[in-house]
């Protein structure tokens, strides 16, 4: 099944036109979440919705909420992919409009908050709190509160639908102490950081993305996989060949380079460690600290816009290079380069 077949469910469910703010009926919705529920469970669904996702990610925009990947003509209704790393949690927020969400991999604990107790007090009220796990799909229909987290340890990915309105202020609004505003996308100019931070989220969402596509049974699983590749890291690249038999020879020499030209970083040395910073606009952050063994290598990435891996100076062996400069890629601070 492919995404196509949603926009036809949408066709044939009859939702509302996304200039009319009218929420869909209840029976719609569950309709629709029925719709949804069959089509996350194939591969073909889930392989148009990661290559969509994969096109929009390897722009330079940094993620902060939601980011749809495809709006639905007509309804104007919205498909996003969540990632969520273990840990991950939104905080309490409210939606405005309807949405339809699926978990594709792995699980998410829901809490509830009851939102009329929670505007007359003006504190959140909490209700239930559930397990949505693999191919649960829930719906909001009306104005609510919610939490979801990822309370595991691996990673999860959502599938989001929702309303063109969602976000929107309903009226009825009074504060509510502890609600976090709904973050959608909030991407501006590349600045200096903001480039590194887009790198390492590009970076660790497509190997979460390149992990399930090794799963699909799906013709296109090695275009995926190589979409994946092409937009993570070295070690993700090696990985990738792998499992497509490209008889990879083992990641030994690469070419990286700074995230962003302007990118301000400096070192220090201090009681044996040396510490890679990087100027951010909360001011200097710390963002790696190894061993002053390779000291003159930090001290040269410091400076250098683009070397390779096997030329970073000081008295370090051929699999030390490689593993500091795993730990440089992983900082976004430095992506791999894919200069001829
Ligand atoms: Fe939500």
């Amino acid at each position: 099944m492919t995404l196509e077949m949603l926009q036809t469910q949408i066709d044939r469910l009859g939702l509302p036109r996304a200039s009319d703010t009218a929420r869909p009926d209840l029976a719609t919705l569950r309709a629709l979440r029925d719709s949804v529920t069959d089509l996350v469970a194939t591969d073909g669904f889930l392989k148009d919705c990661l290559s969509r996702d994969l096109t929009l990610m390897s722009q330079d925009r940094l993620r902060t909420g939601l980011v749809p990947f495809h709006v639905l003509p007509e309804t104007g209704a919205r498909c996003a992919l969540g990632y969520w790393a273990p840990g991950a949690t939104p905080g309490p927020h409210q939606h405005s409009g309807w949405t339809v969400t699926a978990v594709c991999r792995n699980r998410l604990e829901v809490q509830t908050f009851d939102r009329q107790a929670s505007l007359e007090q003006q504190v959140l009220v909490a209700k239930n709190r559930f397990l949505a796990t693999v191919g649960q799909v829930g719906y909001i229909a009306e104005p609510a509160i919610h939490a979801p987290t990822n309370t595991s340890n691996r990673w999860t990915l959502s599938f989001h639908l929702s309303g063109p309105h969602d976000g929107v202020n309903v009226g009825d609004e009074r504060p509510i102490s502890g609600l976090s505003e709904i973050t959608s996308d909030r991407s501006g100019p590349a600045a200096p950081y903001v480039a590194a931070l887009t790198q390492r989220q590009r970076q660790r969402h497509s190997n979460v993305a390149a992990r399930i596509a090794a799963t699909l049974n799906h013709p296109e699983r090695g275009a995926l996989l190589r979409a994946c590749a092409r937009l993570g890291t070295s070690a993700l690249a090696r990985w990738v060949s792998e499992q497509l038999g490209d008889g990879s020879a083992g990641l030994t020499d690469w070419e990286l380079e700074r995230s962003h030209s302007e990118l301000e970083l400096w070192h220090t040395i201090d009681a044996g460690r040396v510490t890679l910073w990087a100027t951010t606009p909360d001011g200097p952050r710390a963002e790696l600290i190894v061993d002053t063994l390779a000291a003159s290598a930090i001290a040269f990435v410091a400076e250098a816009a683009r070397y390779r891996v096997q030329d970073l100076p000081g008295a370090l062996s051929r699999s030390e290079r490689v593993e500091l400069g795993i730990a440089l890629e992983h900082t976004g601070l430095f992506k791999r380069s894919h200069r001829p």
